[in-house]
């Protein structure tokens, strides 16, 4: 588990970024945090993994404080994916930089757990490449691939669909899945409302470095005057079931439930008669 008790952190100079923060990512938990630009979820996500130390409050990974164990012990179990993914990238070629922490962190199979994943982030052919030569989505999708490489119990993406065309995002989509599907943690930090409406995982909204809500995205993202005051884009479900709440719709963030919803009172054979306009 990942605690973070009382959190809070200001920046040396003088923001106060992150706000007597209480947070706790259970094993095997997909969390969304989301918020407007200078929320504060890059400076949670740093802190998480603890390239940044509280100010005051603590944060404890699998027990450990960030505070005093070694930077490297705590990166073997949490794997930080930067917003900017050229942040990441230090070495030649794209087949250094896979292997580097494998050989660091001495894993078994490193070149073939490489190969594996460069395929299964669609970057086949890049290996004697340069990845500063990369695409934008590219390099973002190489710097989940290098953090994935030696296997982290707890994954903090931020902003993984920034700059992904479709096919991008529906690699995301699918590792995501994946991943939580093979129970481990991820922590998500998003402006896609709608990625986050199709993943449909806990969200944490935060607003000016504290948490505003914390619920399930069926909730939360349902809440337009939460949602507005955390400056994030309601759904287009939600925008959309929220105009038809007259007729009967429920409100939802999920396009499955839309459709379904739609679909029944289309069949009811009334169309979309509001009640008493007949
Ligand atoms: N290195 C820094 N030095 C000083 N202030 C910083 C630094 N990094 C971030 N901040 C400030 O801390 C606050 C939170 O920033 P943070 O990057 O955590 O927000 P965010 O929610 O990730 O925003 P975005 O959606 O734009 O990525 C902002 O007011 C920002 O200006
Ligand atoms: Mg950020």
């Amino acid at each position: 588990m990942i605690e973070l008790r009382s959190v809070s952190y200001t920046y040396p100079a003088g923001v106060r970024a992150v706000v007597d923060v209480d947070l706790e990512v259970r094993e095997g938990e997909v969390v969304a945090v989301m918020g407007g630009n200078g929320a504060g979820k890059t400076t949670l996500l740093k802190l998480m993994v603890g390239l940044l130390k509280p100010s005051a409050g603590s944060v404890l990974v699998d027990g450990l404080d960030t505070r005093s164990t070694p930077l490297s012990r705590i990166a073997r179990l949490v794997g930080y994916v930067p917003q900017i993914a050229d942040s990441l990238f230090f070495l030649p070629t794209v087949e250094e930089e896979m292997t580097y922490a494998l050989r660091n962190f001495k894993i078994e199979n490193g070149a073939e757990r490489a190969r594996e994943l460069l395929r299964a982030f669609g970057l086949e052919g890049t290996e004697k490449r340069s990845p500063f030569t990369l695409s934008g989505g590219q390099k973002k999708r190489l710097s989940i691939a290098v953090v994935l490489s030696w296997d982290p119990k707890y994954v903090l993406l931020d902003e993984p669909t920034l700059g992904q065309d479709k096919a991008g995002r529906e690699v995301m989509m699918g590792i995501v899945r994946q991943l939580s599907s093979q129970g481990r943690s991820l922590v998500i930090a998003t402006h896609d409302v709608e990625f986050v409406s199709e993943l449909s995982p806990r969200v944490v909204l935060m607003g000016g470095g504290r948490v505003i809500a914390d619920g399930r995205a069926e909730e939360v993202l349902s809440d337009e005057e939460l949602l507005r005051k955390a400056r994030v884009l309601p759904p287009q479900s939600v925008a959309i079931s929220s105009r038809l709440e007259r007729f009967g719709v429920k409100r939802t963030p999920s396009i499955r439930e839309l459709h379904d919803q739609l679909r029944s009172l289309l069949s009811r054979g009334g169309g979309c008669s509001e009640s008493g306009t007949r």
